[in-house]
């Protein structure tokens, strides 16, 4: 059985990071997946402190709020799902934040503590360019997830997202979500 963690960075918690992810969970748990799904904006998530502990004490990070304890949960998934909205043509800040938390999952020579995991990201904008932040995006899939193990195996790109019933209304994204989700739940 694939385990499957996910995390909605969006403060809006109908909005259609949550329609996409409801879809995603839906396709995984159909086909026995198990998934854990987390809502940063209601968890107690600390910034990372510069502290460098998790750099001397074997990646055990000083802080211990909601997020720590979920960031354990990734040392023995299978795959993960970060949905993040855009702000200013970036992913927010409490993906941000997350991101920065992960250090521990990178050893001190950069390589990844916990092994090799999929990731599959969702964006959502109001800009209706589906590749307006492709370089971007593909700057955190080349440079940023390798070092916590992160291979991006699917990315979803949702646009007009101002209005927070468009994923809802849009049956092409809700199905390519579905299956994003049936496939993290079958594939090695
Ligand atoms: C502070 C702020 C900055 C934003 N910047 C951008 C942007 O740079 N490009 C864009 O296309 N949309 C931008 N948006 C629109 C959001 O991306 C959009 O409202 C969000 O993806 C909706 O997702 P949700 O329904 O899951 O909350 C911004 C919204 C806010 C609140």
């Amino acid at each position: 059985m694939k385990k499957i963690v996910m995390f909605n960075g969006s403060p809006r918690f109908d909005g259609n990071n949550s329609t996409i992810l409801n879809m995603i969970e839906r396709g995984a748990k159909e086909h026995y997946a198990q998934v854990k799904r987390y809502t940063l904006f209601k968890m107690r998530a600390s910034a990372c402190m510069g502290c460098f502990g998790c750099r001397i004490n074997d990646g055990k990070c000083s802080i211990t709020d909601e997020l720590t304890k979920a960031i354990e949960d990734l040392k023995d998934a299978d795959a993960i799902v970060v949905a993040s909205p855009i702000y200013f043509m970036q992913i927010n800040g409490m993906v941000k934040n997350m991101y920065d938390r992960f250090f521990p999952l990178m050893n001190n020579d950069g390589t990844p503590r916990y092994g090799a995991k999929k990731i599959v990201t969702v964006y959502t904008q109001e800009m209706d360019d589906p590749h307006m932040h492709d370089s971007y995006f593909d700057f955190l899939a080349g440079t940023l997830f390798p070092s916590f193990g992160l291979q991006e195996v699917h990315r979803m790109v949702c646009m007009n997202a101002n209005n927070p019933e468009t994923a809802e209304n849009n049956e092409e994204l809700k199905r390519e979500a579905y299956e994003v989700g049936r496939r993290l739940a079958a594939e090695d």
